[in-house]
């Protein structure tokens, strides 16, 4: 018989455990493997409530946060601590999500071992370095070492075929954020009491017309978040609307967020939300506006409008949809266009529609096929 091929799934992020839990119960669920967790915990708290929510106990818990660390401290720490680990593990291959400090690291700890990363939501590119920053040369980075890439739409795929990597290296899977949206939904639905948490809100603002914010882009420290702060109270002068703000743990966030907007009783800054309760929130909410990746995926695939405080995105597939919209950090435009949605019933309703350019729901299936495909040991 031969030997179970042993993967290293390295994550640290909240997204990254979103996009990975699906990925790693397939792993779990083929015989083919021998899933090994290893979390940075560049994340702490909001890391461990998507490991409780999926049940994963980490095989390797590294736990690398500290408060408003910064970007080259996290690196080295992240490259010592995973190369140990995979020093120890010797695994056969390495699995990386996405385009975090972690999963650069995982990625390159990996090269220097000379073991095979497969990539998952490989080929995202914005074309400029600095949004998002740093994850744009981080993507590129593990895009330049990655075995396999799981590229989430044809448009990812072509990215990467444009920066010459073969095409027989390049899958397109989808992105599991769906399968992960799904599963959580689903999960919500059979069992609405676990989402209690948000209905002391809901009946505080009963007849008022949700707005469901996040905001964390290290690009838009300073006076991005100002603009968006600025933005948030021009809308929440409206007294049809409610904002529910479940605000990131990043000092850098929370200190102007609360500062501009502690004071406003139609603005609920509230502790980041498990994911089943903001799963519940994007439901609720009537429109998102966000700098969020993950968030503009799913927001399209529940026919959510989302207004997205960036200059450039690397997922085109929602803005093409129709469900997504561009609208920068400048606060006379966030607040313009959110209240073209608001007043303008066609322009809303134009945009409300469900899509789901990110996936099916089975790309983590398909992840684990394709990777048993390329071992040749298809169970
Ligand atoms: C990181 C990722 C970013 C991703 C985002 C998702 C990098 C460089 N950035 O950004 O790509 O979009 O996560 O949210 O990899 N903190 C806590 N508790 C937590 C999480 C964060 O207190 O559970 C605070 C800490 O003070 C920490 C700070 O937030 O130092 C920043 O965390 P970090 O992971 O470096 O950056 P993010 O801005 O969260
Ligand atoms: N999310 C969550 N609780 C919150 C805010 C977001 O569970 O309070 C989820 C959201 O559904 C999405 C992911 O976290 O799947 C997005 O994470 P974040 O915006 O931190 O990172 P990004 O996607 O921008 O890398």
């Amino acid at each position: 018989m031969i030997s179970p091929v042993k993967i290293l799934v390295v994550f640290g992020t909240r997204p990254e455990a979103i996009k990975l839990f699906p990925v790693v119960a397939a792993l779990r669920a083929d015989p083919c493997f021998v899933p090994v967790v290893c979390v940075s915990a560049q994340h702490r708290q909001m890391l461990d409530q998507v490991l409780e929510i999926a049940g994963i106990v980490p095989d390797h818990d590294l736990d690398l946060m500290r408060p408003d660390q910064s970007l080259d401290t996290l690196t080295a720490a992240l490259l010592t601590e995973l190369g140990k680990v995979m020093d120890t593990e010797q695994p056969d291959r390495v699995m990386v999500q996405g385009d975090t400090a972690t999963a650069m690291s995982g990625a390159i700890a990996a090269y220097y071992r000379k073991i095979p990363v497969d990539h998952v939501e490989a080929g995202l590119r914005s074309g400029n370095i600095y949004h998002p920053w740093p994850e744009e040369v981080n993507r590129k980075i593990i895009g330049a070492i990655a075995s396999l890439h799981f590229a989430p739409t044809e448009v990812s795929a072509a990215a990467l075929l444009a920066e010459n990597v073969p095409a027989n290296r390049v899958h397109v899977t989808g992105n599991t954020v769906i399968d992960a949206l799904l599963w959580v939904t689903e999960r919500n639905r059979e069992a609405p009491q676990r989402v209690s948490g948000l209905a002391e809100l809901e009946q505080r603002f009963a007849g008022k017309r949700i707005i469901g914010v996040t905001s964390h882009r290290r690009e838009n420290f300073g006076d991005g978040m100002e603009a968006i702060a600025a933005a948030i109270r021009q809308i929440a002068a409206r007294d049809d609307v409610a904002v529910i703000f479940p605000v990131h743990l990043n000092p850098n966030v929370r200190a102007v967020m609360h500062s501009v907007l502690g004071d406003l009783p139609n603005v609920a800054l509230i502790e980041p939300l498990d994911y089943p309760h903001f799963a519940h929130l994007l439901s609720l909410a009537t429109i998102m506006l966000t700098d969020s990746g993950g968030v503009q995926e799913e927001a399209p695939a529940l026919g959510k409008p989302v207004l997205v405080m960036r200059e450039t995105t690397e997922r085109p597939e929602g803005v093409t949809a129709g469900t997504a919209r561009l609208v920068g950090t400048d606060a006379a435009r966030i607040v313009t266009e959110l209240f073209t949605l608001l007043d303008d019933k066609a322009a809303y309703e134009s945009m409300a529609r469900a899509h789901n350019p990110f996936g099916d729901g089975q790309s983590a299936r398909r992840i684990v096929e394709l990777i048993a495909d390329e071992i040749g040991r298809k169970a």
